[in-house]
């Protein structure tokens, strides 16, 4: 490695249904960030096919990484560690990442470093804001987790909340579903929202008892159906716009309510939001809005950062390097791994 060309780490991230690479220098500089998306084929069956994902992954995982080296003007020879996520995700999709990322390091004979999940998408305001160090509270949100964290330090971490059934972006894809919009869920909702009116419909909010900074969208979820169901019963005709804007308003109340206790009992001034649903305009103008009038500095990455990307895998696996983790080629998909866990 060349001192004053930084580390350089080239990451993968195949976790659910986007085949992805790129190459980060010292873990915020984006080299390249070439993301294959199965969107398209997993949306003929409205939701993502496991069996069909890891398929995919197969087929193009190569041609993501060589694109990825392209871009970056490097070759595999430039590259000083490979970081890979190895869960929480699809196992079998998982396993395609892990398999080719263990190849890559043992050929070259590299560092290896798993990488969790939810950790890349933390890392993704790394990339956006240069400035950004721990410590800071950390929304995330995507198709499958719901995660309020303390960011301690780098690596460090202390879960003040979680969802106790669905995610929010895992809502999002099943109301959209109800509703006849289809998958992703999410992108769809918010774009049909904006014709809708928000107070429409009165969803229920469910605060969770007890101490912590729990989260619950499945008696939402059931509300929305059994809304549904009442007015097809009833022959009144359903607005979906305002089905839309109502659900999605109840959403980001929810999750607000929480930060909002968090950063008043915590005193932290430091805020930051990620993961596929952050890449919602409402939802990103709600906690700006929250952030704003506290005196809390506010971080979220662009849109193409939120959503499953490798870019922010290697901005992970670069604090990781530097504090020393290295996997073995026993390295293994962890589909249920939990953050802060190894
Ligand atoms: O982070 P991500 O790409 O994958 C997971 O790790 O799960 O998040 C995907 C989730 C999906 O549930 C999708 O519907 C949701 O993020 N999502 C959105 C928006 N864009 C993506 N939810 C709400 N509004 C959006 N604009
Ligand atoms: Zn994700």
């Amino acid at each position: 490695m060349n001192q004053q060309q930084g580390i350089r780490i080239l990451a993968i991230e195949t976790s659910c249904d986007e085949t992805a690479a790129a190459v980060v220098v010292d873990g915020r500089e984006v080299r390249s960030n070439i993301i294959f998306s199965q969107i398209a084929l997993h949306t003929l069956y409205g939701g993502v096919v496991p069996e069909i994902a890891s398929r995919k992954h197969i087929e193009k995982i190569n041609q993501v990484i060589t694109e990825a080296l392209q871009k970056a003007e490097m070759t595999l020879d430039d590259i000083d560690a490979i970081g890979v996520t190895y869960g929480p995700g699809l196992v079998g999709a998982l396993l395609v990442g892990v398999a080719e990322a263990k190849a890559i390091g043992y050929a070259k004979g590299i560092p290896l470093i798993g990488v969790h999940h939810i950790e890349g998408h933390i890392s993704a305001n790394y990339i956006e804001d240069k400035d950004l160090e721990p410590p800071f509270l950390c929304l995330i949100v995507s198709g499958g987790h719901t995660h309020l964290v303390h960011v301690l330090d780098y690596g460090s971490y202390a879960i003040l909340g979680r969802t106790m059934d669905d995610a929010a972006g895992e809502a999002f894809d099943k109301v959209a579903r109800a509703i006849g919009l289809g998958y992703p869920g999410g992108p769809k909702i918010e774009s049909v929202a904006r014709r809708g009116r928000s107070d429409a419909i009165a969803f229920p909010r469910a605060s969770i008892a007890g101490e912590g900074y729990h989260f619950s969208f499945s008696g939402m979820k059931s509300a929305v159906l059994n809304y549904l169901n009442s007015c097809q019963m009833k022959r009144e005709a359903i607005v979906q716009e305002d089905v839309a804007a109502s659900f999605q308003q109840a959403v980001i109340d929810v999750l607000t309510g929480n930060v909002i206790r968090a950063l008043e009992e915590t005193g932290v001034k430091k805020f930051a939001l990620a993961g596929g649903v952050a890449s919602n305009q409402t939802l990103r103008n709600a906690l700006a809005a929250v952030c704003g009038c506290r005196d809390v500095a506010f971080y979220c990455p662009s849109p193409a950062l939120c959503t499953d990307n490798a870019a922010m895998i290697g901005a992970a696996a670069y604090y990781n390097y530097r504090a020393g983790v290295r996997s073995g080629l026993d390295l293994n998909a962890v589909p249920n791994l939990k953050l802060g866990e190894r």
